[in-house]
């Protein structure tokens, strides 16, 4: 990760405790970012319309509002969460994903590394 990378991470988490509009992943790398996505979310998430598998489908993700897929069984916590998918939010939950307020249902012991997680999410947010 470059030390600009860290700065717009940084930037973005600011940006989101402030409320203001967030970020970009712009400076990730969505190539990297889909290989990523193939290798450890495809198993669980498609990224068309409309196909959930077992977890909900992450098609046009960014922005969204937390459990929002029709006909998917989100556990209670997600759908307690009403805070948007933006950058930092995705860049938090993927952090960690059973240990924030998330919730437990998504089986997955998430990307430690800080420059997976802003090419996987460069990927989804390319995905509308
Ligand atoms: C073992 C299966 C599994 C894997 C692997 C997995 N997920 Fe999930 N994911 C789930 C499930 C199940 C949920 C629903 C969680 C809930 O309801 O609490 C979920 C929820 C999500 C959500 C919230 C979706 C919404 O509609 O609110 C996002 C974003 C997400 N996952 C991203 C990812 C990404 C990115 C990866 C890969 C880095 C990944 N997941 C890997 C099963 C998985």
């Amino acid at each position: 990760m470059t030390g600009r990378s860290i700065f717009a991470l940084m930037l973005a988490l600011a940006a989101s405790s402030l409320a203001t509009p967030p970020a970009s992943a712009a400076d990730g790398d969505p190539a990297a970012g889909k290989a990523l996505f193939e290798r450890t979310c495809e198993n669980c998430h498609a990224v068309v319309i409309g196909v959930n598998k077992v977890g909900p489908s992450l098609w046009n993700v960014l922005d969204r509002k937390p459990a929002a897929v029709p006909d998917f069984a989100y556990s209670e916590a997600m759908k307690a969460n009403k805070q948007p998918w933006t950058v930092a939010a995705l860049d938090a939950y993927l952090a960690d994903p059973r240990g924030d307020v998330h919730g437990v249902k998504m089986f997955f012991k998430g990307l430690p590394n800080p420059a997976d997680r802003a090419n996987v999410i460069a990927y989804l947010e390319r995905l509308k």
